[in-house]
């Protein structure tokens, strides 16, 4: 998490051992997560100033493309996806545009998305990942990036998002908790794992590269469905309520965090996941080194 400012290195108190770093501190973290030998990073962006347009989420110099240089220049050899939404930076806190009546603009927001996912690609992003689950989004950011040049750059769709509760620790750290409402009439219902099935259907028709399923824990059967319907390489994500139950429970002594965390990504990789995008990456990398 890049946080505008300087001199910065904010805990995320829901997430203990998640900081939100100005760009000129991130090195600190970046360092670990290179000699802990990850290949890959996510990056999400805290702008210091939100708009009904989200306008910091595609401004050429906001802190997440300052910051994707920054990474990529210091560590050409680190891979850079940038997430692709609205939601840190619109004053509304949703990943879309959003009506007088409250009501999201599915259309309207495509144009921005497609503008975000060119800048981050232009400051130097290997990979973008939409997040927003906005309807055709797919489409119209592979059209975008085609465009303008970036036609080598491939799409990791968060395809299968469900409307989750275990996100509330992420929101504190991205500051994106929406203003009114949910989610829910964008991202998916929980107990709708067909729905998921069409929606990674429908991203991989539109370009979708590789694909995403969020939350991870309580959906393993729509990885594992996933994983012998379609093959692309598939991500799960461990996401933020799934770190912070783990880190809670053991900063009380009531389970082996070592194991516990193993074990859980473990169900992962065995419901099909290629790759799986967590919290716990740094000390894992180091957990399954010993
Ligand atoms: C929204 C977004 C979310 C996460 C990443 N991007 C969810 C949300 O706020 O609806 C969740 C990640 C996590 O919980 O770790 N664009
Ligand atoms: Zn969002």
């Amino acid at each position: 998490f890049v946080v505008a400012g300087r001199d910065k290195k904010i805990p995320v108190s829901s997430m203990p051992g998640v900081f939100q770093y100005s760009i000129d501190r991130i090195d600190e973290e970046i360092d670990e997560v290179a000699s802990a030998g990850i290949p890959a990073i996510l990056i999400f962006g805290i702008p210091d100033h939100k708009d009904d347009k989200a306008t910091g989420a595609y401004d050429e110099h906001g802190v997440t493309q300052e910051a994707i240089r920054h990474i990529k220049d210091k560590y050409p050899d680190l891979i850079v996806i940038a997430d692709v939404c609205l939601c840190e930076y619109t004053s509304t806190g949703h990943c879309g545009m959003v009506d007088d009546k409250g009501h999201i603009l599915n259309d309207e927001t495509l144009p921005l998305l497609t503008a975000t996912a060119e800048s981050m690609a232009r400051a130097g992003a290997d990979i973008v990942a939409p997040s927003d689950m906005m309807d055709g989004r797919v489409a119209a950011i592979r059209e975008g990036l085609d465009a303008a040049g970036f036609e080598l750059t491939p799409i990791l769709a968060y395809s299968a998002k469900f409307a989750s509760a275990y996100y509330g620790p992420f929101r504190d750290a991205a500051e994106s908790a929406p203003k009114f409402g949910d989610r829910k009439t964008y991202q998916m219902d929980p107990a709708n794992g067909r729905e998921a099935m069409r929606e990674i259907a429908d991203d991989l028709d539109e370009g979708a590269d590789m694909i995403i399923i969020k939350p991870a824990m309580a959906y393993l059967d729509i990885c594992k469905e996933a994983r012998l319907r379609f093959n692309v390489p598939l991500i799960a994500y461990n996401v933020s309520g799934e770190y912070a139950m783990i880190k809670a429970a053991a900063a009380n002594g009531w389970i082996d965090e070592k194991r516990i965390t193993l074990e859980t990504l473990t169900g992962m990789k065995r419901a099909g996941a290629d790759r799986i995008i967590t919290y716990h990456a740094i000390e894992a990398a180091h957990w399954l080194q010993d």
